[in-house]
């Protein structure tokens, strides 16, 4: 896995901004070494020696017509090259989107999650982005409540998530992997825990997750996550998340139609395994504080039985 580092980008518009950096950390480099350079060459150069006088002070210049000329046109001809850098990096960073382009993706910010639609598939999931290697996908960004920003620095520019406001955003990943990104507008109490991944696979592998994502829950596969099931949809779970293929319609929470194919809890804040869920469910707010998911007050047995449950939504 990939730790996100913007210094590895994996799509064209990622490395347009690395690129851009590089090049201006290098100019701007080369020019605090000369001035830099300079200054010290200066200071010993011209220091006062042992024995020397008031008098004896290097001769006095005032005005140098072609050094002022230089050091005129030398960073007005760098401020130009850099704006022309810049204007450039911008349009391969962010391409312009036709007007009858529809996304394929809707990313909907949530305090403190990431609600995923894919419109032309047909479902939706969460926290965990999957995309096919090599293709140009579009992603709109919306938020439900306050201002969050989405950002997958390997993949390009961060985008901000404003409720009213869909903002598009071109990711066409060239490499297959895991690449890591967080909300990054500071957003409330869990904004740190605003994880997200995305898988980049094979378009094979891609189609093949979509297939599965699309298919209804499976059927609780032990009487104790039968248990789970009912206990699901009697409490007030069924009232803010989705199980496709059961009476769990809401969309308040994630949807866990497929819960158990992601690799998170919590948006990010827990590997999603059986004692970290069960964790989870015991008291919510005690791993995340903050978030809207209340304390549901579980026994020890009912823990375990929507643990079974859950964790059998491959
Ligand atoms: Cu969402 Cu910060």
């Amino acid at each position: 896995m990939s730790g996100g580092s913007p210094f590895d980008p994996v799509t064209p518009q990622a490395a347009a901004i690395s690129h851009l950096f590089l090049l201006s950390l290098l100019l701007l480099g080369a020019i605090l070494v000369l001035v830099t350079g300079l200054v010290l060459y200066a200071s010993f150069r011209y220091a006062e020696r042992p024995g020397e006088g008031a008098g004896d002070e290097p001769e006095q210049v005032h005005g140098n017509r072609k050094l002022e000329i230089g050091w005129t046109i030398g960073p007005a001809v760098l401020l130009v090259v850099l704006f022309g850098l810049t204007v450039s990096g911008m349009h391969r960073a962010d391409p312009r989107v036709p007007a009858s382009r529809r996304p394929d993706l809707i990313v909907v910010a949530h305090r403190f999650w990431w609600e995923l639609r894919y419109p032309e598939l047909g479902f939706t999931t969460a926290n965990e982005i999957h995309l096919p290697v090599g293709r140009r996908s579009l992603a709109r960004i919306e938020s439900a409540d306050v201002i969050h920003s989405f950002w997958v620095p390997q993949l390009g520019r961060k985008m901000d998530a404003i409720p009213g406001h869909p903002n598009l955003l071109w990711l066409e990943p060239t490499r297959p992997g895991t690449y890591l990104g967080s909300c990054s507008e500071y957003c409330g109490a869990q904004h740190a825990w605003m994880r997200l991944r995305v898988v980049v696979e094979s378009p094979e592998e891609y189609e093949a997750w979509a297939r599965r994502q699309r298919r209804d829950a499976s059927r609780p596969g032990s009487a104790r996550a039968a248990a789970g099931a009912k206990l699901f949809a009697s409490r007030t779970c069924v009232s803010c998340h989705t199980i496709a293929g059961t009476e769990a319609r809401a969309r308040v929470g994630p949807d866990l139609t497929h819960f158990a194919s992601r690799a998170t809890l919590g948006a990010g804040v827990l590997d999603n395994t059986p004692a970290h869920l069960a964790e989870w469910l015991a008291n919510p707010r005690a791993v995340k504080p903050g978030i809207e998911m209340p304390d549901l007050k579980l026994d020890a047995e009912q823990v375990r039985e929507l643990v079974a449950y859950l964790e059998g939504l491959e």
